[in-house]
């Protein structure tokens, strides 16, 4: 064969393997994760500890919901036991041995550390396991990242109005000062809040997470205000007072699912719902001017005004509020789980109860059977969907630093979890190509390391790596199929469909 020919012979299979790449997405080459990228798995207290009144914890608005109100969780269940972790965090820190994780994000329960609430007691007890989680895990060079306030409120607070008091600033201050003067030595990645979404628009908007209060278009509106200012001020703290000794990052977890419109003539209701789904506690932290999107203060003045309100239901941060908010978070902490299409027509105007947040947005959405759904049935696999939230997240606010702070798919029991297999590696090339894109994800937080309670689901609703059998006393905990999938991921560093794992056993790589 002629020189010049088997050249252009090597030339056309290279421009196959090359186009195949881009075209063909069935064909699934081992993909690269960038250098320096992070993996994790993330739980929160209250879903996995137990130990509710454990060595002088106090009540937390999840305490008493479930105590009070059982069946308002779907199986009747709480967390009183949950994975007992408070226990058998040694275990845990095996599992993210066996792994190979770079980091763990868990959440401190508030009333584990404060009984009272308040600074004027701190429960050395709570200290001291949260010292050992930590140590432990430093032991294997893993990395803690810790969520101050994953949803557990002391009760307490609750009872003189929770996120809605603006005492609430500084009430949450003072606690993420104790935490920060206890921990910050040895933890370097915080995250203030996780969901305010779900904090505030759940918890008191519509009544499906503690304390289930359902003043919609009213109370989670002053819960946002309060939450930012709150989380600002915690951040402002660590700036002042520890930064410069401790040298961590401090940053903030917002929940975002991706809008699409349904036609072009619903481009402009999908932007603005999403100014009002989460934007409204991005836009004051990571915009450029700060302050709630200007869609959201427009347009629910207005309304207020039209419904007889002597001011807009929206609260007015003053203009110290909004510099002290504007740029609190070092890195844009993200939960993703799914995506929604939306439409806005004569029809939708007027579907709502008046007032309410949906009613202020005034556009409906939905998703379709076509993708595929986890146990959970609003958590639908759309992994185009995260490519385009990431891609909009790094136009919108000029490319912050995203680190996925969850990310993950539900079941019910059984170790062989394809389902969930599938779903992390289309949610992870699709995170690649966002990278490719130019968007800086600095790592990647799988939620979660095991089953645990899964809020008003109970424990119907499974989102582990590892199946945790809640018949046995010793919560046992079992890798998944999908746990050695991700561990190999970790491994190489590489995202291969091909890949399937001899999942006989599970060991510890030493060496890490
Ligand atoms: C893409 O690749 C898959 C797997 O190699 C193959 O089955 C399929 O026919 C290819 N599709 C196209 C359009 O080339
Ligand atoms: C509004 O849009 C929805 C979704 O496309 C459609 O089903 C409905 O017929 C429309 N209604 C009106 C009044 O245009
Ligand atoms: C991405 O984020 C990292 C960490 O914050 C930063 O060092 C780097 O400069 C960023 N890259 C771009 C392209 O913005």
């Amino acid at each position: 064969m002629g020189k010049l020919k088997l050249v252009l012979i090597i030339s056309v299979l290279l421009n196959l393997v090359e186009g195949s790449r881009i075209i063909n997405k069935t064909r699934r080459d081992p993909r690269p994760f960038p250098k320096g990228f992070l993996f994790g798995t993330s739980t929160a207290a209250y879903q996995i500890e137990g130990g509710w009144d454990a060595d002088g914890k106090s009540e937390s608005v999840w305490d008493h919901l479930t105590h009070n109100n059982p069946c308002r969780i779907k199986d009747c269940s709480n967390g009183d036991i949950a994975d007992d972790s408070y226990h058998l965090y040694k275990r845990d820190v095996e599992m993210m041995r066996e792994l190979g994780l770079d980091f763990y994000r868990f959440s401190l329960s508030w009333t584990r550390i404060l009984p009272t609430s308040f600074p004027d007691k701190i429960n050395e007890a709570g200290i001291q396991y949260y010292n050992n989680l930590i140590d432990e895990m430093l032991k294997y060079n893993i990395e803690p990242m810790i969520t101050l306030y994953h949803w557990d409120l002391p009760q307490k607070l609750q009872e003189m109005g929770g996120w809605t008091n603006p005492h609430v600033v500084d009430w949450f201050a003072d606690y993420a000062r104790i935490a920060f003067e206890h921990f910050g030595d040895r933890v370097k990645y915080w995250i203030t809040i996780n969901e305010p979404r779900e904090v505030c628009y759940q918890g008191y908007g519509s009544a499906t997470n503690a304390p289930a209060i359902s003043i919609t278009g009213y109370a989670e509106y002053l819960c946002a205000k309060n939450l930012l200012v709150a989380h600002a001020k915690a951040y402002r703290i660590y700036d002042k007072e520890f930064r410069e000794k401790y040298d961590g990052t401090v940053g903030i977890s917002l929940s975002a699912g991706w809008i699409e419109p349904e036609a072009e003539k619903d481009t402009q209701a999908a932007f603005d719902a999403i100014q009002f789904e989460w934007g409204q506690y991005a836009h004051p932290i990571f915009s450029e001017t700060g302050d709630f999107p200007p869609i959201m203060k427009e347009r629910i003045a207005a309304k207020s005004a039209e419904q007889g309100f002597y001011r807009s239901r929206l609260p007015e941060f003053t203009s110290d509020e909004i510099e002290m908010i504007r740029g609190s978070s070092d890195f844009f902490g993200l939960n993703h789980y799914s995506s929604s299409i939306l439409y806005k027509n004569e029809s939708t105007a007027g579907i709502f109860e008046q007032p309410s947040f949906y009613d202020d947005i005034g556009a409906a959405s939905y998703q379709l059977d076509e993708w595929p759904v986890a146990a959970s049935s609003w958590l639908k696999q759309v992994p185009w969907g995260f490519y385009k939230l990431l891609v909009f997240i790094k136009e919108q606010y000029n490319n912050p630093t995203v680190m996925i702070t969850e990310n993950g798919f539900s079941t019910s029991t059984g170790l062989q979890d394809d389902a969930r297999i599938n779903y992390y590696r289309e949610y992870l090339d699709a995170m690649l190509d966002a990278i490719d894109e130019g968007c800086n994800v600095s790592g990647y937080t799988a939620w979660s390391l095991m089953d645990n309670f899964e809020w008003m689901a109970g424990y119907t609703e499974l989102f582990g790596l590892y199946e945790v059998d809640y018949n046995s006393p010793e919560r046992t905990r079992m890798p998944r199929k999908s746990a050695f999938v991700y561990k190999e991921i970790i491994r190489s560093r590489q995202l291969d469909y091909h890949y399937e794992p001899n999942t006989n056993e599970m060991t510890i790589d030493e060496g890490k």
